[in-house]
């Protein structure tokens, strides 16, 4: 196959030029490579082929409490092909205190025959007794190389300081990945109880009860206590400018400090939380959406390259019948956001809108995710011998998102009524089409275990 006068944003330039694909692969990339007989042409004219994108971050099919996101493998996958993502990661995560290959094997069961991207798995530690270091050499032998801790939702998932230390350790004797949702556990809990009891009504406690500081408090503890370790860490879904300079010092110390952000954190502010009625129960997540000086200071992050990567924390529940459990007490609305559909859409059209390189997007969204998580160079990049995960983006037809369009199994998006410049028009996975024209052309989930080394 060959596709035909694209713009192709590589990782440091872009240009005009043909991408041959054979099986699976990409052959060759060059300025009018001759179509050779009985070959299938795509013409891209006006198009930019871009790298198909690498979300390390999402929660497909999890357990919260009594319920569970909304989006499972398949259709949170079939969202994501849509939307020009071709490979995730998804957090597995073992019921309490049972063992990681148990939630191992539960994943592979909800994603096995049911993705439509190529996926691999994080393993979220939520223990660290004597049996954990066995555990995660078995979970290296199966692919499994980055892992995730909560220094939040004690009681629960979250670890406390001495756990986290040993599992930094851990994390440095085998050459693994430990990813961090960091937030002050104690405080937060503490202030959700202080104003749970004042106004349990108003959501914007939500965001009162865990701000700046508690995220900043932790960002600066975790790596504080990496670099006592030697140990890399990646910090997900940092959403302050406190944090985003916090890591920034990490980085000119020489620190290996991952900076993990989202959708949400760049384009939304926490204004959202004082919509009328219960309209602000839809950006309920953690943490919380933050102010505007957060997010300008998070694009300049971008821009100076202090953000490593950029994914969703897909995380959807229905606003009718999960988020509304916490009508009357904002401590029972579930936290998440949808937005794998829409990633790559939003931050070509608002990257480029903001001045940003095409090249800095595909970084952020495929290239740098996908060598963090040792996927790299078969996923994240058009070049010879990478898997042919590609993505054509118009520019000629601007689209509203809404949620009356998506596909997402969830009954709103956050980024309603948005305008995006940048459409994924098609979209290949290892070679095969899965999307033409904006549609998904199969019912038939095609995605592969992706194991990984990182
Ligand atoms: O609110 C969020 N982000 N929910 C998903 C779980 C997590 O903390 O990443
Ligand atoms: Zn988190
Ligand atoms: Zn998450």
């Amino acid at each position: 196959m060959l596709i035909k006068n694209a713009l192709i944003i590589g990782e440091k330039e872009s240009f005009e030029g043909d991408i041959r694909i054979e099986g699976e692969r990409i052959h060759e990339i060059g300025p009018a490579l001759h179509a050779k007989e009985g070959e299938k042409l795509i013409h891209a004219e006006g198009c930019l082929a871009v790298p198909g994108g690498v979300d390390v971050h999402t929660h497909f099919d999890m357990p919260c409490g009594e319920i569970r996101t909304s989006d499972d493998f398949y259709t949170g996958t079939r969202a994501a092909i849509a939307g020009g993502t071709t490979t995730i990661m998804d957090f597995s995560e073992p019921a309490k205190g049972a063992s990681l290959q148990s939630g191992l094997d539960c994943w592979h069961e909800k994603a096995g025959g049911r993705s439509f991207c190529d996926y691999g798995f994080h393993m979220t530690l939520s223990r660290c007794d004597e049996q954990i270091e066995q555990e995660i050499v078995s979970m290296i032998a199966q692919g499994v190389t980055t892992f995730k801790a909560y220094t939040a939702y004690k009681g629960d998932l979250g670890v406390d300081d001495r756990e986290l230390y040993r599992l930094l350790k851990l994390m440095k004797k085998y050459g693994t990945l430990l990813m961090v949702h960091c937030e002050n556990g104690d405080i937060l809990e503490e202030r959700r109880k202080e104003l749970g009891k004042e106004a349990p009504e108003k959501i914007i406690n939500h965001a009162l009860s865990r701000p700046n500081e508690v995220e900043h408090e932790a960002v600066s503890r975790v790596i504080d206590m990496a670099s006592l370790v030697g140990a890399p860490v990646y910090i997900v879904h940092t959403s302050t400018r406190q944090a985003l300079d916090e890591i920034r010092r990490a980085k000119q110390r020489g620190m290996s400090v991952f900076c993990e952000t989202c959708p949400q954190y760049l384009l939304l502010t926490e204004k959202r939380y004082s919509l009328p009625g219960f309209e602000g129960a839809k950006y309920v997540c953690s943490p919380p959406l933050r102010t505007e000086e957060d997010r300008r200071r998070l694009w300049q992050g971008i821009r100076e390259d202090v953000v490593d990567t950029i994914s969703t924390d897909h995380c959807s529940f229905l606003f009718y019948g999960q988020k509304s459990q916490g009508r009357e007490d904002f401590r029972k609305i579930p936290n998440g956001l949808p937005g794998v559909e829409h990633r790559l859409e939003l931050l070509y059209s608002c990257g480029a809108a903001s001045g940003l390189d095409y090249t800095k997007i595909a970084r952020l969204t495929a290239g740098s995710p996908a060598r963090i998580m040792g996927l790299y160079p078969k996923k994240g990049v058009i070049a010879p011998g990478s898997d042919a995960d590609i993505v054509l983006l118009t520019r000629d037809c601007p689209k509203m998102i809404t949620a009356a369009s998506q596909m997402q199994a969830v009954d709103y998006t956050p980024y309603e009524g948005m305008e995006v410049s940048h459409c994924v028009r098609d979209v290949f996975l290892r070679g095969h089409q899965a999307v033409r024209a904006g549609k998904v052309l199969t019912k038939v989930p095609k995605g592969r275990y992706l194991p990984h080394r990182v």
